[in-house]
């Protein structure tokens, strides 16, 4: 129970604290993001998380349900509308068009930026979670939708995951159902409508989906239904199948199956923001506990025409930290991410602390990551921690030790020992 006056020591609702053996997950976590993005050629970038509120608010970056009821909103002193960034799209587009005469296109870029949504509060569903933000800038081609997926499936492989049994990836296309829309005729009020209403298909039964699309759509109801619920592209309607967009998707599709990266067509990938234009794609948990996406993203060509100046072509992804940690945990792929120091040495005796401190300046002076146990507690408990908090070697540091100058390190995995003096020492080390 809360006692009166006392602060709560819990973290505020739907953030996180991350302890150490938090902090050691998520920096694995975001190493293999980094390692695989730069492998792929990616240049690494940041901004704030504070973005004036009308960056969200304009006619082409909207997510209805996020602007209007997610986002961490208030005045500054000056007045001015602040949002803690949502998303980090509307911030890189802003980005490059800022730069738009500097930079050379195409161009790579990737972010962990910390977002902030006032969710309600489920599985694998935070108020503020990191994301892996990739995006090329100025290909508008299919090779930049493939090369952004094979990114996403081989940042899976390098977390030990195999595609088709622990992820799958499901694949649409905005522009095959523009494609519908034109040959339907659909109005763009209408459009909108059915879009909006198709993304929230997943959380419907199929009834009152059906119902509620024949309300906005009318007679366009029937095709609109052959489109969202086909399973493979050859199921869609007729005219979408003479499409530039459909050629589009399959070549994306068998590019991706030739390089063993498979997958699937699912009409039911909408996503919600409306500055999408072409592929969106999602990848799914296979672990029946974790039903969310871990990954979403895709195609949007007229972003950065909010800015001015012509649009430049943009596809990227944004891959969730909290979703991820949920999917390598019901795996069994976390690996554990040591960043324990090399060497402990630690004092008999608390008066020789100081002295200790200096020896392992020493040993640091020579790059070796060492740390001295300052704690009252027996030797044997001190042994123990060090081996508990995976440091490889332990020295005992006794008044024999200070005064003869020659040391014992004893290896902690294997149970060894070597005497020495500290540039014996350090050479070992150094060497094994
Ligand atoms: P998004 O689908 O909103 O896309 O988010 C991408 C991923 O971030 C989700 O699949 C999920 O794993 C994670 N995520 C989103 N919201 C939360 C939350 N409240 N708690 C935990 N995880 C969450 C975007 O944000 C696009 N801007 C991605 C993008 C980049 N598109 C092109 N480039």
């Amino acid at each position: 129970m809360k006692q009166k006056g006392k602060l709560s020591t819990a973290p505020y609702k739907g953030v996180r604290d991350f302890y150490p053996e938090d902090m050691a997950v998520q920096r694995y976590l975001f190493s293999i993001w980094r390692q695989t993005a730069e492998r792929f050629g990616f240049e690494a970038y940041d901004a704030s998380i504070l973005e004036p509120s009308e960056l969200y608010k304009s006619k082409g970056t909207v997510n209805e349900e996020i602007v209007s009821e997610q986002t961490y909103t208030f005045t500054d002193r000056g007045g001015r509308e602040v949002t803690l960034r949502p998303e980090m799209t509307p911030t890189v587009a802003r980005m490059i068009a800022g730069r738009r005469r500097e930079l050379r296109f195409p161009v790579r870029w990737y972010s962990i930026p910390n977002l902030f949504r006032y969710e309600r509060m489920q599985r694998g569903r935070l108020r503020e979670h990191w994301q892996l933000n990739c995006d090329i800038f100025g290909v508008d081609d299919t090779s930049a939708d493939v090369e952004i997926i094979l990114l996403a499936n081989e940042i899976f492989k390098n977390f030990g995951a195999e595609n088709g049994v622990h992820y799958q990836i499901h694949i649409s296309s905005r522009k095959l159902l523009e494609a519908l829309y034109d040959t339907l005729q659909l109005p763009e009020d209408i459009r909108v409508a059915v879009t909006r209403l198709a993304d929230r298909k997943h959380k419907m039964d199929a009834d009152t989906f059906s119902q509620k699309l024949h309300e906005i759509a009318g007679n366009a109801t029937e095709n609109l239904s052959q489109f969202l619920n086909a399973t493979t592209l050859k199921a869609l309607p007729q005219p979408v199948i003479n499409s530039d967009a459909y050629a589009e998707l399959q070549t994306i599709i068998d590019t991706l199956e030739e390089l063993r990266c498979a997958v699937t067509f699912d009409p039911s990938i909408i996503r919600g923001f409306d500055y999408y234009t072409g592929i969106v794609f999602e990848v799914f948990d296979l672990h029946p506990q974790n039903n969310r996406a871990m990954m979403g993203g895709g195609r949007y060509d007229n972003l950065t025409a909010l800015f001015g100046g012509d649009p430049i072509a943009g596809v990227g992804f944004g891959f969730g930290d909290v979703t991820l940690r949920d999917f390598l945990e019901s795996h069994n792929l976390l690996t554990a991410y040591d960043t324990a120091p090399t060497l402990a040495i630690l004092p008999t005796a608390t008066y020789l602390n100081l002295e200790a401190q200096k020896l392992a300046h020493a040993f640091r002076s020579a790059d070796i990551a060492a740390t001295v146990d300052l704690s009252g507690k027996k030797i044997r408990k001190k042994i123990a921690h060090a081996s508990e908090r995976l440091c490889t070697f332990a020295l005992v540091f006794g008044e024999d030790e200070q005064r003869e100058k020659t040391y014992t390190l004893k290896n902690l995995n294997e149970g060894s020992s070597i005497s020495g003096t500290l540039e014996e020492l350090i050479m070992y080390i150094n060497n094994s």
